[in-house]
């Protein structure tokens, strides 16, 4: 059997990236370049910088990874993009060098939703055994996707506002930290103890949907009337009261969600899914569940990355999913 290898894009945010495949479980190559700093100081990504930079690095990104892996286009089984969701003039550049390189090598362009790329980086750790559920945590998205086998996505729960990778972000901006906060915030975490009662939200519907923005309402609320009553707030002790209701509502959910659905593999992804206390409350919670297999996403594949979207792209690609060469960016797209 031929390996296959897949050329694999990522441009939706503020992280360019390019990647190699093989068989979907294997990283040959994997570049990534962040543009963090150049967003920092706006608290936020820039649409119009963001593709600036993603066109100004897609090409060096291209030339590194097949050097990085000695290949060249002639091993190249096909080309896999994300086309959506994600900022439209971002996922442009990665759909136009997609297609550019599918047509200019003939090779076949499989278009991948960004969330089914965060998911399939399981497979870099353990293989996805089905029916199988993701809690597909980061900044665009909170979800639980049902996959009843390999490639059909089902979103059994959502979040009704904010994500919670969107929350860590608004509340760290309220606590003067830099963009993005989450890491900073898990950190500062670790180190304080849980002295404000902050609120839970759709704690005992028993149902899998989330709501963020009464936590985040909470946090800016306490900030406010301390600074009217001129008393300060312990930053530190604010971060493990702000992680404990997150992770609660979070691990709660995930317990419903295992309860209500039988699955063979359970997976924690997106950026959100570098959070040591949630991979901390994923490994307690798999004590409740034995026969089924935990996978966490590597902690350097948890946020944005072509690697997994050139496993999700394998998927795909075996799915016998193709793109012509009209194939859009496409900023709302759900699964
Ligand atoms: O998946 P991702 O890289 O981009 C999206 O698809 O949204 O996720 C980025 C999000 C940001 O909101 C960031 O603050 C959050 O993931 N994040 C974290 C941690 N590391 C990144 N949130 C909590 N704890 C972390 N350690
Ligand atoms: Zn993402």
């Amino acid at each position: 059997m031929h390996d296959r290898i897949i050329l694999a894009f990522e441009s939706s945010a503020d992280e360019t990236s390019v990647a190699l495949v093989k068989n979907g479980t294997e990283i040959i190559s994997l570049e990534i370049a962040t543009q963090i700093k150049s967003h920092q100081r706006f608290g936020g990504i820039v649409p119009e910088v963001a593709s600036r930079h993603h066109i100004e690095q897609i090409t060096l990104l291209i030339d590194a990874a097949l050097s990085d892996a000695g290949l060249s286009y002639d091993d190249i089984t096909a080309v896999a993009v994300t086309y959506g969701p994600g900022l439209v003039g971002a996922l442009l550049i990665g759909v136009t060098a997609a297609k550019t390189i599918a047509w200019a090598h003939q090779l076949p362009l499989v278009p991948v939703v960004h969330m089914a790329g965060h998911i399939a980086a399981a497979q870099f750790v353990a293989p996805i055994e089905y029916p199988a559920l993701a809690l597909m945590v980061s900044g665009g998205h909170t979800e639980f996707v049902l996959m009843q086998s390999e490639y059909e996505y089902v979103v059994v729960g959502d979040t009704r506002d904010d994500a919670a990778g969107e929350s860590y972000d608004k509340v760290g901006r309220t606590m003067g930290l830099d963009y993005p906060a989450g890491k900073t915030i898990d950190q500062m975490a670790h180190q304080g103890v849980d002295e404000y009662h902050l609120p839970r939200a759709l704690m005992h519907d028993g149902k899998l949907d989330f709501s963020f923005s009464g936590l985040k309402s909470a946090v800016i609320n306490l900030k406010h009337n301390a600074e009217q009553r001129g008393e300060t707030i312990n930053l530190q002790n604010l971060a493990t009261s702000f992680q404990n209701a997150v992770l609660e509502m979070l691990l709660t959910k995930t317990q419903t969600a295992l309860t209500t659905y039988s699955v063979k593999t359970f997976i924690v992804a997106g950026g959100v899914a570098a959070n040591r206390g949630l991979r901390d409350g994923i490994d307690q919670l798999q004590v409740q569940f034995p026969d089924v297999k935990f996978i966490k996403v590597p902690l350097a594949l948890a946020g944005d990355n072509a690697a997994m979207i050139g496993a999700a792209g394998d998927i795909a690609y075996r799915h016998g999913k193709r793109a012509g060469y009209d194939l859009n960016a496409k900023p709302g797209l759900e699964f």
